[in-house]
C-alpha cells in the first residue's frame, strides 16, 4: 500500500477526442487506476474539447466501475477543435481556461491523435495548462517512432493503441468474406479506413487477401495498367481474389487524366479533414469493364472501430499508462508515451517505453519497406512486424479438388 500519496488533493482530467477506438476505455482505465493510487481525484471530460465549453460536461471517474475491454469511450468523443480555423473563427480556448479553473482540473490527460494532441500542446503553450497526450488511432499513422527490427536493419514503424484490436477485426473479417467470394468465383474489393495511410489495410492480408492498394502508392495510369493485369492473372490462379483498398487511394480517371482521392461528403470536420469513401466502387466497375470479371465491393467502415479490446491493446494502454505517470511525476509536459521498439505481447511493458512531443505527430506513411509496389502485396517485413502485434494467422482454405465425374459411354 502506498502511504504516501504524492498528489492527494489534486485532480487530473481525461478527455477523449477524434474517431473511437476499441482502445479508449482500456487508456482511460489504466490512467485512472494508476492517477488514483498516486492520489488523484480522476474526472472525465466528456465529449474531447466539447466538454469544456460552455458550463463544461466533466464526470467522476474516482472508484466508479470501469470496464476497459469494452470497446469505444465510455466518456465519448468528439472531433471539437478550441482554437479558430476557417469556417468557425471563434476562438474557444477562454471558455477551456474557465472550465479548468472552474473545475479545479491540476492536469489534463488527452486521449487522440494529431488534432487532439496538438490542440492539447498548444494550450500547454499559450496557457501552460499543463498537459500529457496518449496515442489512440485505428490509422496507426501517428509518430511513435517504434522502432522494428527486421533482419538487420531497422525500420521506423508505429504501433498506437487501436490499431490492434482494429487489425484482428480487419484479419477476421476478410477471412469471412473469403468463403463468399470463392463461392461465387468473385473479385471482392474492399475498402479499409486509414485516411492517408495503409497500415490497418495491410491486415487483410492476414485473412486472405491477394492483392493490395495503399494511399502511399499512388494509381498513376501506368500502375493502373499493369494493376489490371496481376488482377487478371491472380484471378485465374486462384478462382476469386480479395483486393484490400484503402479508401484513400489515389487512383487515376480516365476521363479527367487526373490522380483522385474519392470523398463520401464534401463537409469538412473543426480541424478540416473531409470524409473519405468510394474509391472501392469505382476500383470494382472498372475491373468489371475492363476484365470482364464480376467485382463487387464491400466497405469494412466503421467495423475495425467497434467492439471490445484485444489483449495486445489491453497490455499496450496499460505500459503507456505507466509511462503516463512517470512524465507527471518528473513534471514533464507537453509529451505522449510510445512504444518504443516494435516487441511481441510479453515484452511489451514500461522499460520499453519512451516518450515524444506530442505536436506534430500525425501522417506518418508506411515505411517503403512494408509495401512492394510492384507486386501490390505487403512485404514480409510487414508480415514480421503484425506479426508480432497480432499473432500468426492460418488463413482457413477448403480443399475444393474433387475427383471430377465423367458420363458413362
Ligand atoms: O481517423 C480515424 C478514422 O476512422 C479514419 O480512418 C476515417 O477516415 C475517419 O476516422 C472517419 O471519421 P468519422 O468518424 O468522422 O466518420
Amino acid at each position: 500500500m502506498i502511504r504516501n500519496k504524492p498528489f492527494e488533493g489534486k485532480v487530473l482530467a481525461i478527455l477523449s477526442g477524434g474517431g473511437d477506438t476499441p482502445a479508449i476505455n482500456s487508456s482511460i482505465e489504466s490512467v485512472r487506476n494508476r492517477a488514483s493510487i498516486l492520489g488523484f481525484k480522476v474526472y472525465g471530460i466528456r465529449q474531447g474539447w466539447k466538454g469544456l465549453l460552455g458550463d463544461g460536461d466533466v464526470v467522476n471517474l474516482t472508484n466508479q466501475p470501469y470496464n476497459g475491454y469494452y470497446g469505444g469511450t465510455a466518456i465519448r468523443s468528439s472531433r471539437t477543435n478550441p482554437f479558430p480555423t476557417k469556417n468557425n473563427p471563434e476562438d474557444r480556448t477562454g471558455q477551456i481556461m474557465q472550465n479548468l479553473k472552474r473545475y479545479k482540473i491540476d492536469i489534463l490527460v488527452t486521449i487522440g491523435g494529431d488534432d487532439t494532441n496538438g490542440a492539447a500542446k498548444r494550450l500547454f503553450e499559450q496557457e501552460g495548462v499543463p498537459v500529457i497526450g496518449f496515442p489512440k488511432t485505428i490509422d496507426n499513422d501517428l509518430r511513435t517512432q517504434s522502432i522494428h527490427s527486421y533482419q538487420g536493419k531497422d525500420i521506423e514503424a508505429v504501433i498506437c493503441p487501436g490499431y490492434a484490436s482494429a487489425a484482428n477485426g480487419i484479419a477476421n473479417f476478410t477471412s469471412i468474406i473469403k468463403t463468399n467470394i470463392e463461392s461465387h468465383s468473385r473479385i471482392m474489393v474492399m475498402e479499409v479506413m486509414g485516411r492517408d495511410a495503409g497500415w490497418l489495410t495491410g491486415s487483410a492480408s492476414f485473412g486472405g487477401s491477394k492483392m493490395s492498394l495503399v494511399p502511399e502508392c499512388e494509381m498513376t495510369k501506368q500502375r493502373k495498367d499493369r494493376f489490371f493485369d496481376l488482377v487478371y492473372e491472380r484471378y485465374k490462379e486462384e478462382g476469386s481474389l480479395i483486393i484490400a483498398v484503402s479508401e484513400g487511394v489515389r487512383w487515376y480517371n480516365d476521363k479527367t487524366g487526373e490522380l483522385e482521392v474519392v470523398y463520401a461528403s464534401n463537409e469538412l470536420d473543426e480541424y478540416g479533414h473531409a470524409l473519405l469513401g468510394g474509391v472501392s466502387g469505382r476500383i470494382a466497375s472498372e475491373i468489371t469493364s475492363k476484365l470482364k470479371i464480376q467485382a463487387r465491393t464491400q466497405i469494412t467502415g466503421y467495423y475495425p472501430r467497434g467492439g471490445r479490446c484485444c489483449e495486445f491493446d489491453r497490455r499496450l494502454t496499460s505500459a503507456l499508462s505507466d509511462k503516463v505517470m512517470d512524465l507527471i511525476l518528473r513534471e514533464d509536459y507537453g509529451n505522449m508515451p510510445v512504444l518504443s521498439k516494435v516487441v511481441s505481447f510479453d515484452e511489451v511493458e514500461e522499460y520499453n517505453c519512451g516518450q515524444i512531443d506530442m505536436s506534430s505527430i500525425g501522417n506518418k506513411p508506411l515505411p517503403l519497406e512494408y509495401f512492394n509496389e510492384k507486386s501490390f502485396t505487403f512485404s514480409d517485413s510487414y508480415k514480421d512486424f503484425l506479426t508480432k502485434i497480432i499473432g500468426k494467422r492460418e488463413i482457413p482454405q477448403f480443399n475444393t479438388k474433387f475427383p471430377k465425374i465423367y458420363p458413362a459411354e
